[in-house]
């Protein structure tokens, strides 16, 4: 039997997460939703960022459903975000996220960003040479052939399952001239032969053609600095951080969030745009094989949109239970 664990974490995190397990409640109300916590508020509460009980209900779940967790505001002495020690520790090591258009008067955008999504300046091995004043900021920035060809691998499978036609490769070749040289010069060598039509671009100049001609693109295959950057960059030419879910996949398990973050400047009002997290939601139930309430709840919310509704973030007027409301009444004329 499948199980899914749910974090809200912080901030507006707190507020969405609850929206999510009601929807699930209702699309699959035989699958039961563990909840438990991590981030800023579980370590004021408990003394640990990512408590074990969090851990064990992770390793038990099938799925993870996860809202946003805020970073100390100071370095910490041996902080380690929890979500880069999950993506690490189950090996999540493909960050899907899908930029499509949702509001009626949106651009043309169809685009899925596929990021690296444990190694590259994520690393976490940073150090401070010599005294204030004089002192060198090391991080060492790690790419390996195992992890550049699994996520090449994975992108080619990916646009393969959902017939996607093309994959750019967004890098930095010209001044990291050995490992994302590497990474283009493997793209072309693995991709080969795959029937998709490739291409390559500097990172920079494909941020900018996201801005300027989001129509063109299909599948971007890029490292993790990158993608976490050009994600938040495409979110807001397909309407906002409020609209963009993702998926971290692993070989045996997913996380699914929203690509914002804890949004403190809204937090506690109640306002926050829950279609992130609902459209993370269905990719979840994608990944654990319901599919079709998936698409209903994909659908539902958009026929909600379509139909006028939205939060203020999308020139709506509803708050966040409100327009979770309207999403659940579509649902449920979905429903036999
Ligand atoms: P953010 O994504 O939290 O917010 C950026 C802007 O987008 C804010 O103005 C916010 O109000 C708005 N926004 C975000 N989500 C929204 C929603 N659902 N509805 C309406 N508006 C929304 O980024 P930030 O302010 O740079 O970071 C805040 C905190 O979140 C930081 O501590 C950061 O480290 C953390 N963060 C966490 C995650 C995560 O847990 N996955 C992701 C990104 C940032
Ligand atoms: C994201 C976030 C995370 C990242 C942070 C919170 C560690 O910005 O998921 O996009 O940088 O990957
Ligand atoms: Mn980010």
């Amino acid at each position: 039997m499948k199980r899914i664990c749910a974090i809200p974490g912080d901030g507006i995190g707190r507020e969405l997460i609850p929206q999510a397990v009601r929807v699930l409640g209702i699309v699959v109300p035989d699958i039961p939703v563990f909840q438990c916590e991590m981030g800023l508020r579980a370590y004021e509460e408990t003394g640990f960022f990512l408590p074990d009980e969090t851990l064990e209900c992770i390793k038990q779940a099938d799925a993870v459903l996860f809202g946003a967790i805020t970073s100390p505001p100071k370095d910490t002495e041996n902080y380690r975000s929890p979500l880069l020690f999950i993506r690490k520790e189950f090996q999540m090591y493909a960050n899907v996220r899908p930029i499509k258009r949702i509001l009626p008067d949106g651009p043309e955008i169809n685009a899925v960003i596929i990021r690296e999504n444990t190694e590259g300046l994520y690393s976490g091995i940073e150090h401070v040479e010599g005294k204030k004043g004089d002192r060198r900021f090391v991080t060492e920035r790690i790419l390996s052939d195992r992890g550049i060809e699994r996520i090449i691998r994975f992108a080619l499978n990916y646009a393969k399952i959902n017939n996607r036609k093309e994959i750019v490769l967004g890098h930095k070749a010209n001044v990291l001239r050995k490992s994302d040289a590497a990474f283009r010069e493997m793209f072309y060598e693995i991709a080969e032969g795959s029937g998709l039509e490739l291409s390559d671009m500097y990172i920079d100049a494909l941020a900018h053609d996201i801005v300027r001609y989001p129509e063109k693109f299909d599948v971007i295959l890029t490292l993790n600095m990158y993608g976490d950057i050009v994600s938040d960059v495409a979110a807001a030419v397909g309407g906002g951080l409020g609209l963009a879910p993702s998926a971290n996949i692993g070989e045996k398990k997913a996380l699914f969030e929203p690509v914002h973050g804890s949004a403190p400047d809204i937090a506690g009002k109640g306002i926050a745009n829950p279609t992130a997290v609902l459209l993370s939601t269905a990719m979840l139930l994608d990944y654990i094989g319901r599919k079709k309430e998936g698409n209903l709840l994909e659908t539902a919310i958009r026929s909600a949109i379509a139909e006028g509704h939205g939060t203020k973030d999308m020139g709506g007027r509803e708050n966040t239970m409100e327009f979770t409301d309207r999403v659940i009444e579509m649902m449920k004329q979905g429903i036999p």
